[in-house]
């Protein structure tokens, strides 16, 4: 096996981190999960994943690069966006935050888009030509559009207006757990979400990514769309497989 990459996946609630093996796309150790401190500001995430990194230092070879997600738009490294993280991160330029923070070349990208990178590599959109569109529901929604496997960074369909509102905050796995909405309730407002997604951009497969995803019986079997709706491969650790995924590729 080559030399694991470390990848990073900063989310609202856990920044988790754990060596992958690019060959085969799995983690090449336990991963490690630290709370998101409260005030998630850049210095106390760096301080956080300065943390993470040394925790995981024994498998990773000295200098070696390190791949980050964040919840936000990040174009060529500096965030743009901050909806569920401290709004001090808007107009950082993360890549060089961290890369002089942990002394190793770092690679920061959209926590969707990564996790998307994933799928398309090693789980459900492997070999799938044309349009596939991932997205993931957590804290926020995700996504990440690819055509014949090549990604269109950024897209940020979890902030598509749905019945007036921004739909993450409808239809987010966040917003089944805060109003305690039962499977059938929340899939109803997925059933709404997707319909829209789908007659906007035609996708040939949707994946659903995010810790839910695992619990894809549940809520999957209850949309009626007309793209086929597949739950996640690499289920939550997506997101660091892909972090470091692009670490190895575009760093
Ligand atoms: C953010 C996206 C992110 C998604 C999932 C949204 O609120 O705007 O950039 O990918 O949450 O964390």
């Amino acid at each position: 096996m080559a030399s694991p990459i470390l990848g990073i996946d900063i989310g609202g609630s856990g920044i988790k981190g754990a060596p992958v093996d690019l060959s085969q796309g799995e983690l090449a150790a336990d991963r490690v999960r630290i709370e998101t401190p409260e005030a998630s500001t850049p210095e106390a995430v760096a301080d956080i994943v300065a943390g993470v990194v040394e925790a995981q230092r024994s498998h990773l070879d000295e200098g070696s690069a390190v791949g980050l997600t964040m919840p936000s738009v990040v174009q060529h490294g500096i965030v743009r966006t901050a909806a569920n993280i401290d709004k001090a991160w808007i107009g950082v330029d993360a890549d060089a935050l961290f890369t002089e923070r942990l002394g190793r070349p770092v690679h920061v990208v959209n926590d969707a888009d990564a996790a998307g990178v994933a799928e398309m590599h090693y789980g459900a959109g492997k070999g799938v030509e044309g349009v596939v569109l991932l997205t993931t529901l957590g804290t926020g929604i995700g996504s990440a559009l690819f055509v014949d496997g090549q990604l269109v960074p950024n897209t940020e369909l979890g902030h598509l207006e749905l019945d007036g509102h921004d739909a993450e905050s409808r239809a987010a796995s966040s917003a089944r757990e805060d109003e305690d909405l039962s499977w059938e309730e929340w899939a109803e407002r997925l059933q709404r979400y997707y319909s829209h997604v789908e007659g906007l951009f035609w996708p040939d497969l949707l994946i659903v990514g995010g810790g839910v995803s695992k619990k894809a019986k549940k809520f999957l079997p209850l949309l009626k769309l007309r793209t086929p709706i597949v739950p996640a491969g690499l289920k939550n650790e997506a997101g660091i497989i892909g972090a470091a995924w692009h670490a190895q590729h575009l760093g």
